[in-house]
Formats: structure tokens, C-alpha cells, sequence
């Protein structure tokens, strides 16, 4: 090698293209993989010697130069070139020049295929375990939110109109169970990266004599590839990942959606504290829900990296192409919006005030125990359709005199309908509306402590999977 920049100087006689260089150049991009890039080398450079391709002295040489290289960058001291086209090869270079030609035979049965593909598998297994734990958070406080206003009763919506009261416990539940299968997916991205690539050289094998399984046992692999070509070309592991962050972006976009909505004045039922809202710079009175609509906002691009991997991978031949070098931006945005939106969300959470009094006046309203009154006429031996038209009758009533169900008198009811029982009032009793639907899964006050506690179960076995991973 003439040129010590060049790691294919010898079939080249030109350098590249000062232009080139840089548009080819994944530096700035990937030089976050540094860490399982190092490690991955060090536990290859071993097996290299256990094996005896390589010298004890040589793999001894090439630890201590990866072991100062880590403490370089870790320290903010590690001189980045230009030149490196990726962290590959930076790390490599740094290495020649400490270890020599010792530095210089860790590339032995190795290619930067199956090596990108070891340290984006690395890279994605501690992500998806970081935002597992994120979203494990973000559960906690909801569920904590959930047990404090366990028994507040708000109006439940379909259409954005009024539908059937619920408990705010019960709404505050649905998004924490969103989140268990947002971390389902985690773990399953989790799996899907956690089989192990290396030795799988450019795309065919090589005819070292190397042993795979020492490397996927000391790098804590779950198993190895099993098809060289597959294994250098592969990027489901990230489409999981992403796809993972895209449907968990989604689900916050729905809950901030919703901040958004309750914070309003027409709404009030919540008001977010000032440390997470901002206010105009021309209305004084203002206070928006500023980082509700930015992570609304920030769905989008989510959803874009998926598309853009999704786009990216879908005409390419086998085995790798440099293409795929595209994928690492649109899998490092997934990961940091999601984890700062979680950060975001748990904050706003955690420190909203909920109007209660405002919630159960709006449970009052909207005519939201009519259902129960026509089943109240239906369990009476009348048959649905005609319960349904007589408590029509009666809404369309309340309607005209501005009162609501509340406001009517057992005399109304009767007038309506010769059937209602003396305990027909009963019926429009908010807090009896939202105790009878004691049906599994309903907002009943029995069956929602039932899920509270099954939300409990479920999140104590994702906290323990996290634990039980997450590196010291
Ligand atoms: N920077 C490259 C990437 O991210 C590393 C692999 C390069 N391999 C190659 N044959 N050019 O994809």
C-alpha cells in the first residue's frame, strides 16, 4: 500500500476525486457506531488469535491500540481525518499507526460488509433496549396517574362527539397499553438484530478457519447467520426498528393530539405545567402546548424514515450495494425522535393537572346516559329499537328546554314511556352509567382495577426484560 489513506491504493493509480471523497464519505453519520465498531473488532481480533491466523502478540498489539483509540474518542481527543470515508476506517487507520502491521492484519477474514452489519446490529440491540426503557417509563406514569384519579369520570368520544362517560383511569390505561405493544415491537427488533453477522466477509465466507460462535458469545449474540449473502445484505433488523418508532411516534401523536385538545379553553380538562408550555410573543395571555405539537409534528419524519429505508432497500441485487450506506440517517432520527419525544411526552405528563370538576361536568352533558336509559326500557321487556326511539324523544325534549338527562324528573320519564321503573333515574346517574359496564375490558370501576393491575403485571415483565439486557 503506497498510500497510507488509500485502503485500496494498490489497484488504484489515481486518488479519488476531492468532490467524491466527501459525497461518498459516511463519517459524520456513523461515527456514533465507534463503540460497537471497537468492541466488535477487539472480540474479532481474539478469535483471530485463538484460532491461530493471527499471533498472540498481534492480537495483543491491535487490544491495546483499539483499548487507547476507545479512550481517545470517548475523551473528545480522537483527531478525526477528513479522508476516513467511514468510522471503519478511521479506527483502522488510528490503529496502523499505533500497532503497525499488526493493526494492519485485523482486516484478516474480514470485510466492512459483514463488519457495518455487526456494529448496526450492536448499535440497534442498545437502542431498542434504551427506548424500551423510555416508553417502560412513560407507562409508569401513566399508570401512576391512572391509580391517583382512579375514579374521575370524563366524556368518552367517538367522532370527537360525545359518546359514554369513562374513567379517566381507564382512558389513561389505553395509551399504557399502546406503549406494552410499542415495547413488544422493541423486543422484537431487539431479536431481529440479535443475530450475528461477522465472518460472513464480502458476501461469500472466507477461507480462514474461523469460529463465528466465539465471536457471537463474547459480543452476546443469540445465534449466528446462517447465509453469508443474506447476512451482508440483510437490514430487516432496522426496518423493524423503525417500523417499531414509527408505530410508537404515532401513538404519542395520538396522546399529544389530545393534550392539545384538553389544554384547550373549549376543553379545559387539563392544564400543562408552565415548565412545559411557551407563550406568544405578541398575546400576553397565551400559553400553547408547544412540545405536544412538536412531537405531533415530529411523527412525520418517522414515518419518513421508514418510507425512505423501506425505498431504499427495494430494488437492490444482492449481496451488499453502497446504497445501503443510506441507511443509517434514517434509523439514528428514528431513534433520537422517539427518545426525546418519550422524555418530552413523560415530562408533560407527569407534572399536567387534570380539572376533574371540569371532566364531570362535561360527563354530565351530551345526553351521555341515553344508552343506559333505553336498556333500562329494553331489560323492562320493551324491545330495543322502540326503547331507542322513546329516549330519542326524550334527548330531542332536553334539547328544546336546554336541560339535560340529569334535569329530568321521574314524571318526565314516565310521560315518555309508562314502562320506566320507579328506580329509573338510576339510570342517568353518571358514576352508576360508567359502574355498570362491568363487562371484561370496560370502563366499570371492577373491571378497570382488574386492568390496572394487569397493566402493573405487564410492565414489571418489560422493566425485567430491559434489566436483564442493558449492559453494566
Ligand atoms: N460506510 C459503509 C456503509 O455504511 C461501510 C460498508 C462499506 N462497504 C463497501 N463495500 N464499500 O455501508
Amino acid at each position: 500500500m503506497n498510500d497510507a489513506k488509500s485502503a485500496w491504493g494498490g489497484r488504484f493509480t489515481k486518488p479519488l476525486d476531492a468532490f467524491v471523497t466527501e459525497f461518498g464519505a459516511s463519517l459524520p453519520v456513523d461515527k456514533r457506531l465507534w463503540e460497537h465498531d471497537i468492541r466488535g473488532s477487539i472480540a474479532h481480533a481474539r478469535m483471530l488469535a485463538n484460532q491461530g491466523i493471527i499471533s498472540i502478540a498481534d492480537a495483543e498489539a491491535i487490544e491495546l491500540g483499539l483499548s487507547e483509540i476507545y479512550g481517545e474518542i470517548e475523551g473528545g481527543r480522537f483527531v478525526f481525518d477528513s479522508e476516513d470515508e467511514d468510522i471503519h476506517m478511521a479506527v483502522e487507520r488510528a490503529l496502523a499507526a499505533k500497532a503497525g502491521d499488526a493493526g494492519r492484519r485485523l482486516h484478516t477474514a474480514r470485510s466492512r460488509n459483514d463488519q457495518v452489519a455487526l456494529d448496526a446490529r450492536m448499535y440497534s440491540k442498545d437502542a431498542a433496549l434504551g427506548l424500551a426503557q423510555a416508553a417502560n417509563d412513560l407507562r409508569a406514569t401513566l399508570l401512576a396517574l391512572a391509580d391517583e384519579h382512579f375514579a374521575v369520570v370524563l366524556p368518552g368520544y367517538t367522532h370527537l362527539q360525545k359518546a359514554q362517560p369513562v374513567l379517566l383511569s381507564h382512558h389513561l390505561l389505553a395509551y399504557s397499553w399502546m406503549l406494552a405493544r410499542d415495547v413488544d415491537r422493541l423486543r422484537h427488533a431487539y431479536a431481529s438484530a440479535d443475530v450475528m453477522p461477522l465472518g460472513s466477509a464480502a458476501l461469500a465466507g472466507t477461507s480462514f478457519p474461523i469460529d463465528r460462535h466465539a465471536v457471537a458469545r463474547e459480543l452476546g449474540f443469540g445465534s449466528v447467520s446462517t447465509n453469508s449473502l443474506d447476512a451482508v445484505s440483510d437490514r430487516d433488523f432496522l426496518l423493524d426498528l423503525t417500523y417499531g418508532c414509527a408505530v410508537a411516534m404515532v401513538h404519542l401523536s395520538r396522546l399529544c393530539e389530545e393534550l392539545v385538545l384538553w389544554s384547550s379553553d373549549e376543553f379545559g380538562f387539563v392544564t400543562m405545567d408552565d415548565s412545559f408550555s411557551t407563550g406568544s410573543s405578541i398575546m400576553p395571555q397565551k400559553k400553547n402546548p408547544d412540545f405536544a405539537e412538536l412531537t405531533r409534528g415530529k411523527t412525520g419524519r418517522v414515518v419518513g424514515d421508514l418510507t425512505s429505508l423501506l425505498v431504499m432497500l427495494k430494488g437492490l441485487p444482492l449481496a451488499y450495494n453502497k446504497d445501503m450506506q443510506e441507511d443509517k440517517e434514517p434509523v439514528f432520527d428514528a431513534i433520537d425522535t422517539l427518545a426525546a419525544c418519550l422524555r418530552a411526552v413523560n415530562g408533560m405528563m407527569a407534572s399536567l393537572r387534570f380539572d376533574t370538576d371540569r371532566m364531570r361536568v362535561g360527563a354530565r352533558g351530551g345526553f351521555m346516559a341515553a344508552t343506559d336509559l333505553a336498556d333500562h326500557l329494553a331489560s323492562r321487556g320493551v324491545p330495543f329499537r322502540e326503547a331507542h326511539e322513546v329516549v330519542g324523544r326524550l334527548v330531542l325534549e332536553c334539547e328544546r328546554s336546554g336541560r339535560t338527562l340529569q334535569d329530568l324528573t321521574l314524571d318526565d320519564l314516565k310521560a315518555a314511556s309508562p314502562v320506566f321503573a320507579d328506580d329509573a333515574l338510576d339510570a342517568v346517574d353518571i358514576d352508576a352509567v360508567v359502574a355498570r359496564r362491568t363487562s371484561e375490558g370496560g370502563t366499570g370501576h371492577d373491571a378497570v382495577r382488574v386492568q390496572l393491575e394487569r397493566a402493573r403485571e405487564a410492565l414489571e415483565v418489560d422493566v425485567a426484560w430491559v434489566a436483564t439486557r442493558a449492559r453494566a
